[in-house]
């Protein structure tokens, strides 16, 4: 059994065919979905999974690419919202410098702020970071990321970056990218990674592994994720989903 740690199933991609694809997920493989919230309306759309489905988890944040129009009674329904039992984590939450939309300025004051939620609901950190790596280290340090813990998610920086986050005690969200002809970066990464601070994500519906490179992304695909994790680091199938469904477990205390 597997977990996917970061899904967006609330995203309209999933609109035709959600039930039937949810309800086929555990016979599949997939024990637990940890849907990320990304937007205010992403949130509320979160929370209604989390209460349809027995097995799918939540993750309450605002994306640095929605955060242009946050405000502060905004952080505090997301606050309120916390206590949930099925809540997991706090985010996605970040910078994306790619995008570069809104301004750094306000990405980072969002991020900053959203890192004193976590630490005011004592939950850990989903990180999104995008052409952004030296801010988020050193907005992370100064925030003492560290206490919180979390996720960095889809890791697109380099090896010698990564031990900047293990050292800070974060894990680290492996998917499709990895799968891909040109991820070698990524692929450099997952071998030099302790097995034991990797989580399986898909992103979905983005991201897909090849064979289905392009196409909507799902849980069940995360086989192939495993498939590579596997060969990189030359061990069994085995052996990945079992310590990376025990790192999930890990990453969020409260995922039962
Ligand atoms: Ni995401």
């Amino acid at each position: 059994m597997i977990i996917d740690t970061h899904a967006h199933y609330d995203d309209k991609a999933f609109d035709e065919d959600r039930a039937e694809l949810l309800q086929s997920m555990q016979g599949a493989g997939v024990e637990r979905i940890v849907n990320i919230g990304s937007s205010l309306g992403a949130c509320k759309r979160t929370i209604q999974l989390m209460e349809q489905y027995d097995f799918v988890y939540g993750a309450l944040g605002i994306h640095p690419t929605d955060s242009g129009e946050l405000t502060e009674s905004d952080i505090e329904w997301i606050r309120e919202n916390c206590a949930l039992e099925k809540c997991v984590a706090v985010g996605e939450i970040g910078l994306d410098y790619y995008w570069d939309e809104p301004d750094r300025a306000i990405q980072r004051k969002w991020f900053v702020r959203q890192l004193a939620l976590a630490r005011e609901v004592k939950l850990p950190v989903v990180i999104h970071s995008r052409d952004a790596a030296q801010d988020t280290v050193d907005i992370m340090k100064a925030e003492n990321a560290r206490d919180l813990g979390g996720v960095v998610h889809c890791y697109s920086y380099s090896k010698e970056l990564a031990k900047t986050f293990l050292d800070m005690g974060f894990y680290f969200g492996i998917g499709g990218v990895v799968t891909f002809g040109n991820g070698r970066k990524l692929k450099e990464v997952v071998e030099y990674l302790p097995l034991d601070r990797m989580v399986l994500e898909t992103d979905s519906p983005y991201l897909a592994p090849v064979p289905f490179r392009g196409k909507r992304n799902d849980s069940r695909k995360l086989t192939h994720v495993v498939e590579q994790i596997a060969q990189i680091k030359g061990i069994s199938l085995e052996e990945v989903q079992k310590t990376t469904t025990r790192n999930a477990y890990n990453l969020y205390p409260k995922l039962k």
